[in-house]
């Protein structure tokens, strides 16, 4: 049975599809016990759909998507990498009968894929339900006042136990940041919490986003840290 991953933060920018897809794909590089590779799948309460752009599928044609699966059963995720799916949503709104029969769909799902990771964001409250149905919660966030003011307060109202890691993204070092990422990691002490080393805004990250590459579609000797920062991400799921 699968484990389900939702990505969280109720603050747009901060890198929620981009890690996403970038955890997914990690995961496909690694072996199970019994050596076959995993099997991923990647979801999104977010119609705009940006994984696709992220992973190089910009003008793609949606042929099928999250609503046609959780209705009718009808499905066709696109093959983003090896071993790597998503299945993209149509609309951001959703009704009663749909957020009810999510969760079977989701059960379903987990037959079939090893880790799904979903890309969350507020709207109409299906964020809560993907809340309910994670296994674990990554939660990405921005080393500023008003986000980490955000995080903490998002901490108290979801399950603590299912946090496994926080990862600073788009880092900007200055005497500032640097003193909110030691208090967060002070504060986060004793939790079990992983706290990542802040992943740096960068021009690297910014070029492959726009060639629709993923940190593991490059050699580039400037991209190893953030690397090993997912890898590490990726044994906390792991667990
Ligand atoms: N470490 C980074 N360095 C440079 N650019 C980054 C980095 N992380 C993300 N970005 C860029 O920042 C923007 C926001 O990233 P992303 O779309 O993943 O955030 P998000 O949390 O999903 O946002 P939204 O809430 O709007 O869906 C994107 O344009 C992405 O290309
Ligand atoms: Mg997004």
């Amino acid at each position: 049975m699968g484990k389900v991953v939702t990505i969280k933060n109720n603050k747009g920018g901060v890198g929620k599809s981009w890690l996403t897809l970038q955890l997914g794909h990690a995961l496909t590089l690694l072996e199970k016990e019994d050596q076959t590779p995993y099997k991923v799948l990647l979801l999104t309460s977010d119609s705009q759909n940006n994984i696709l752009t992220y992973s190089g599928f910009e003008n793609l044609k949606i042929e099928k998507t999250l609503e046609d699966f959780v209705k009718k059963g009808e499905r066709n995720e696109i093959r983003l990498r090896e071993n790597l799916y998503y299945m993209p949503l149509e609309k951001s709104n959703f009704s009663k009968i749909f957020r009810e029969k999510l969760k079977n769909s989701i059960t379903i799902l987990k037959n079939e894929f090893d880790m799904i990771l979903i890309d969350s964001v507020p709207v109409l409250e299906i964020d809560q339900d993907f809340l309910e149905i994670a296994d674990h919660i990554i939660i990405p966030t921005y080393m500023d006042k008003a986000t980490t003011e955000g995080i903490i307060r998002l901490m108290d109202e979801i399950e603590i136990e299912k946090i496994r890691a926080i990862i600073p993204n788009r880092y900007i070092k200055s005497k500032k940041s640097d003193t909110m990422y030691n208090e967060l990691k002070e504060s986060l002490e004793g939790t079990g919490i992983f706290l990542t080393d802040p992943i740096k805004q960068s021009t690297v990250i910014h070029n492959l986003l726009e060639d629709g590459k993923t940190i593991w579609d490059t050699k580039s000797k400037d991209i190893e840290t953030v690397q090993i920062t997912i890898y590490q991400v990726v044994e906390e799921l792991l667990r």
